[in-house]
């Protein structure tokens, strides 16, 4: 396709204001699907991304339009994927800003826009929900024109559930997103945009062509990689597969080469021709690291294997994540695993438990610190990588620890600002500017990373009814005054539950633990104390009262039915437990008990 007859584009939407049902409308009117087809929304095609409401895999759908390709391309809307979106948008020239007529411009919506900004994109705005009484799209327009600072005097008023605007926006696409730029006779030069597993073509890699063109045939490189590949497929999806002979400047596609693990494929890395190599890389590479780690372990230690072989296969369509074995006192044997943050933590953690069908413990979720060891009889001084609270080295050897911080731009409403502002102190943020852009402040904190991997996202949300919105980047290790605390049940050390944290926040810490887990153990037929320790000193104390033999008795009682129910009940409790020492601890717990108020 010569350049001219190509527009590359991504959509911004806030949550809910009508992405995915506008994605389907262009598809279904560029005639990529018959109506039949478009009955389930086709973008959004994993079962958690739905039930979320968010995407995590970027997807791109080609779509034909009076003689143009239209490359659309879904881009993941998480902090946690951050460098996969940068990566996307470095992929297009424009975008559609979706905005819903009778909620009118939201907080993250902002945050992505100026994304697209940074990207040098054309951004057109689309006034999506005409169709509502409540809508009020001249109201809409003045708010992207005073808030985002765009000319929205074009802006399309649409419908994507009714079809109105739909050919005026492809357009609108054709003629103000500009085409992009290439050239047709370098050597190959393509971003490697995404990558997953598919049962029956194995890798399948999304492709940005910059110059020359990709083949069947040919003999690729990945340039950071340092690998060679032979490709043996290449095409686009509109939305279903269609296979290409070529793929040339400017032009977004597939393609396969029996490669077998997402692991060697890279978001970012530059694809050239083996033969005859581009002689530089493309900007902005970035290898992305796990900066959340847990421990996962089977509720049912019979359950190992089955663990093992999961993640294994998760792991196939998930090179962000990873793994290692892990033994635990308390928990046996386990697996080690690296997260891109908390969101996608949970996601690893929902799909081992829903698809794999596997009860898990999940231990605290740990960030990676530095720990500056000193000399000893031994050994020499020497920098570790913490990972893992258990094997924190013999305190009287540490120097100095670090632990990694982070920048964070938060957009919020102005109402909320005061509880916000408190949000960011009470987790040891330093504050380093706040503006307004348009009746909503924009605030700048430094945070230790280890203060916002627990809930700060949970809290940001739930103080601000979903209105700020959050983002983030690491700006390296800084020292810190941290200590590993321990919590101990019935005198004991629960290794799965031990900490590293702040000393000043320590006490508190301890205590919210301990008056949590109070309530998630159930009690037992003697007392339990639950202490919060750090070294040999105890900062925090609980007890839970002993069960009376008597209200046992009464649970027996009754009929043969009733009887029969609470047994199975109590089968199923058991598995769900585990046992530490003569107590036992509900799965729940692990989790639940590091929520902070
Ligand atoms: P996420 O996938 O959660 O980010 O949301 P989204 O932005 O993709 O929104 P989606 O397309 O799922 O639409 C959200 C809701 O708005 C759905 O219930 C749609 O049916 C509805 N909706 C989308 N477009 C319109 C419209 O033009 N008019 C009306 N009345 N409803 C719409």
């Amino acid at each position: 396709t010569p350049l001219d007859r190509i527009r590359n584009f991504s959509i911004i939407a806030h949550i809910d204001h009508g992405k995915s049902t506008l994605a389907d409308r262009l598809i279904q009117r560029t005639g990529g699907l018959s109506d039949r087809e478009m009955s389930a929304q086709v973008l959004d095609n994993m079962d958690i991304e739905k039930e979320r409401g968010i995407t995590i895999k970027a997807q791109t759908v080609r779509l034909e339009w009076k003689g143009h390709v239209l490359n659309l391309m879904d881009t993941p809307g998480h902090v946690d994927f951050a460098y996969e979106v940068s990566r996307s948008l470095a992929a297009c020239e424009g975008a559609l800003l979706v905005v819903d007529a009778a909620q009118g411009v939201e907080a993250q919506t902002l945050a992505n826009v100026y994304q697209s900004i940074e990207h040098d994109h054309e951004i057109l705005p689309v006034i999506n929900k005409i169709d509502l009484p409540a809508a009020e799209p001249e109201k809409v327009r003045a708010e992207i024109e005073d808030i985002i600072g765009l000319d929205a005097s074009e802006a399309v008023l649409a419908s994507a559930k009714s079809g109105i605007g739909i050919d005026e926006i492809l357009d609108q696409i054709v003629a103000k997103i500009p085409p992009p730029k290439g050239d047709a006779d370098a050597p190959l030069k393509a971003m490697l945009v995404d990558s997953w597993y598919d049962p029956y073509l194995g890798v399948v890699i999304l492709v940005r062509v910059i110059d020359g063109s990709i083949k069947k045939g040919q003999q690729i490189k990945f340039l950071a990689a340092g690998t060679t590949h032979l490709v043996d497929r290449v095409g686009a999806f509109r939305p279903k597969i269609e296979q290409l002979g070529q793929l040339g400047p400017g032009e977004i596609g597939f393609i396969t080469a029996q490669i077998k693990e997402v692991a060697q494929t890279a978001v970012g890395d530059t694809i050239t021709d083996a033969k005859k190599p581009a002689a530089a890389p493309l900007p902005g590479f970035k290898e992305v690291q796990p900066v959340v780690f847990c421990g996962l372990f089977p509720v049912d230690a019979n359950d190992f294997e089955k663990l093992r072989e999961s993640i294994g296969k998760l792991r196939l369509n998930d090179a962000s994540f990873s793994y290692e074995m892990e033994t635990s006192a308390a928990l046996g044997f386990g697996f080690r695993c690296g997260f891109l943050g908390l969101l996608h933590l949970e996601i690893i953690q929902e799909r081992l438990m829903r698809e794999y069908d596997l009860d898990l413990i999940t231990t605290a979720p740990s960030v990676v610190y530095r720990i500056h060891l000193s000399h000893s009889k031994t050994e020499d001084a020497k920098v570790i990588e913490l990972h893992n609270p258990a094997d924190m080295p013999d305190p009287n050897r540490i120097e100095e620890i670090e632990e990694p911080w982070i920048e964070a731009t938060i957009y919020v409403p102005d109402e909320y600002l005061g509880s916000i502002l408190k949000l960011c102190q009470d987790r040891r943020g330093i504050q380093k500017d706040l503006t307004y852009v348009g009746g909503r402040a924009q605030l700048r904190y430094e945070l230790p990373l280890n203060e916002v991997v627990f809930d700060f996202y949970d809290r940001l949300k739930s103080i601000s009814r979903g209105y700020a919105s959050f983002d983030y980047h690491q700006i390296g290790h800084r020292p810190g005054d941290l200590v590993k605390m321990n919590i101990l049940v019935n005198n004991e050390a629960v290794d799965a539950l031990s900490m590293i944290v702040h000393r000043g926040t320590a006490e508190a810490r301890g205590r919210g633990m301990c008056e949590r887990l109070k309530d998630l153990i159930p009690r037992h037929l003697f007392k339990i104390p639950i202490q919060a320790a750090i070294g040999g000193k105890v900062i925090a104390r609980e007890t839970i009262a002993a069960l009376r033999k008597d209200v046992t008795a009464k649970c027996y009682g009754g009929d043969a039915s009733r009887k029969r129910k609470l047994l199975d009940k109590q089968k199923e409790g058991k598995k769900r437990m585990r046992e530490y020492g003569s107590v036992s601890i509900p799965q729940e717990a692990f989790i639940a008990a590091l929520r902070m108020g």
